[in-house]
């Protein structure tokens, strides 16, 4: 059996477009996702729509649309984005399937039958906006901690002890310090649930758009209970239940307190085994000011990868800023990145080392005889896979794929010392032996580009005439075979004008 891997993105709210925030936890997940499956492990990637709730209902009465097609376009708005975006996910769930349906009234009564729920009533405070209660003491200036604005309201409301299970998280963070990630998060999410947990409400009488829950028709479920177990849903059948629990669930800051707190509580209450691990990444901001839809800036990333091209939004999105960090779009960085980065770097060194074999070589990978030079910067190419496998275990994303451009910038000074456009005349076969370390580099810097710009990858592959391209062919095993014939090299990465 080979080794799995389940990773999540969260489910998408389809009460609007999508715009950069979601591509980017989306495109994250799916670096993440692409490399592992290069790395020899069985992927499971789940990503989906969160459709119902007091919001979405809400939406959907103010566009003057039935709620069903209202949440059926958006969601296929979401799913066409996964496709614009050479998303590799393994399936697509929306809440409002009957398959997801039926997985969370199982666990209802589950919980139900075990005393973790109970009947109530529910007096307090509720941002529809975060679909999430306040505390009086969160209230700030009348609203909730996040700017949303709040409602009072008063209803029967069935309740998840949440409070009971306070020691037993507690006691769960400590047993597994990585369970949550970046620490600077972890530490807000114990010190919040320190601070004590109260019975969460799980069941609203006030409208309709939602589950019904099994035992009493007046109630509709919570959208935080529904949602959180869509990713239990998706492999909650015979050939995918291997997955369980999930390895990682990608997550953006804003929603940690769901995914840290509440779901490994519920998780627990139906005793089922916890995930290995939420990482909350940060947020972006558009030339330093928040991103809001009454700010009028918004970015949309279709617009994006239609004036540019996708290659340069996925690379630019997972290296801007370190992972888990807030980092802010401009155009001039997008341009000064991509050029500098892809263009001046990598693909310079492609073009320069490609043309040059496809002229004085015969079109054939060159044949060698490696000196220390050599051999110390191929060790380093060598040691690549190691370093990014490290990398993206703990979610440093911008870190792997700098040690990538490292390599390459490695490269570039060694051609610019080496100059083998001078030892044509003098030494040629010295400059066979550059200009082999020098596409036995770019081998290695395209394999391992693949998960982060699939298609650009690929053709820098191709142009090599590679067939092995999982990371564990990045080693001397596989090296480039001298005498290999190479097609007509053609430019990867078109250079972006200010
Ligand atoms: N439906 C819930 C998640 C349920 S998961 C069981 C939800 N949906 S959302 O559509 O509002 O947000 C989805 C993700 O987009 C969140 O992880 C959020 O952090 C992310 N982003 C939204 N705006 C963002 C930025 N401006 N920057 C980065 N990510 C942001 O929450």
């Amino acid at each position: 059996m080979s080794k799995t891997f389940y990773i999540t993105t969260p489910i998408y709210y389809v009460n609007d477009a999508p715009h950069i925030g979601h591509a980017y936890t989306t495109i994250a997940s799916d670096v993440l996702a692409r490399f592992k499956r290069l790395d020899g492990f069985e992927v499971m990637f789940l990503t989906g729509t969160d459709e119902h709730g007091q919001k979405i209902e809400k939406s959907a009465a103010k566009a003057g649309v039935d709620i069903q097609s209202f949440t059926d376009k958006f969601s296929e708005t979401f799913r066409s984005l996964n496709k614009t975006l050479n998303i590799s996910n393994d399936d697509f769930i929306r809440t409002t399937e009957p398959r997801h349906k039926k997985t969370v009234q199982e666990i209802w009564k589950k919980l139900l039958a075990s005393g973790n729920i109970y009947l109530g009533s529910y007096s307090g405070w509720y941002a529809v906006r975060d679909e999430a209660f306040y505390a009086e003491s969160e209230i700030v200036d009348g609203k909730a901690p996040t700017g949303a604005e709040v409602e009072w309201i008063t209803e029967p409301s069935y309740f998840f002890k949440l409070s009971a299970w306070q020691d037993k998280l507690l006691k769960f963070y400590d047993d597994h310090p990585d369970f949550i990630a970046p620490t600077s998060r972890r530490n807000e999410v114990l010190s919040f649930v320190k601070g004590g947990l109260h019975d969460l409400s799980v069941s609203r009488t006030s409208f309709k758009w939602g589950i019904p829950i099994p035992n009493d028709e007046h109630h509709v479920m919570y959208v935080w209970l529904d949602a959180l177990f869509n990713y239990y849903s998706a492999i909650h059948n015979e050939e995918r239940q291997h997955f369980w629990p999930c390895d990682l669930h990608i997550v953006g800051k804003d929603i940690l307190r769901f995914h840290a707190i509440y779901w490994p509580a519920f998780l627990m209450a139906c005793n089922l085994p916890l995930p290995k691990r939420v990482y909350a990444h940060g947020w972006w901001t558009n030339d330093g000011e928040k991103i809001s839809k009454s700010l009028g800036n918004t970015i949309d990333p279709v617009k994006l990868i239609e004036e540019f091209n996708l290659d340069y939004v996925r690379y630019f999105l997972m290296t801007e800023m370190p992972f888990g960090n807030d980092g802010n779009y401009s155009r001039s960085a997008f341009i000064n990145k991509v050029n500098s980065h892809l263009c001046n770097n990598i693909g310079n060194l492609a073009q320069r080392v490609l043309s040059f074999i496809n002229k004085n070589c015969d079109a054939k990978i060159p044949t060698f005889d490696l000196q220390e030079v050599d051999s110390k910067l191929l060790e380093s190419a060598y040691s690549l896979a190691d370093k990014m496998r490290v990398h993206l275990d703990n979610q440093e994303i911008h870190l792997a794929f700098e040690a990538v451009i490292n390599l390459g910038s490695a490269a570039n000074e060694y051609v610019d010392h080496q100059a083998p456009w001078s030892l044509k005349k003098t030494d040629p076969e010295r400059m066979n032996s550059v200009l082999y370390t020098l596409t036995e580099c770019l081998r290695i810097i395209g394999i391992a580009l693949q998960s982060i710009i699939p298609d650009s990858a690929c053709k820098l592959l191709d142009q090599l005439n590679i067939s092995d391209r999982e990371i564990k062919n990045m080693t001397k095993d596989y090296a480039l075979k001298a005498g290999t014939d190479l097609p007509i090299p053609q430019g990867i990465f078109p250079r972006l004008q200010n």
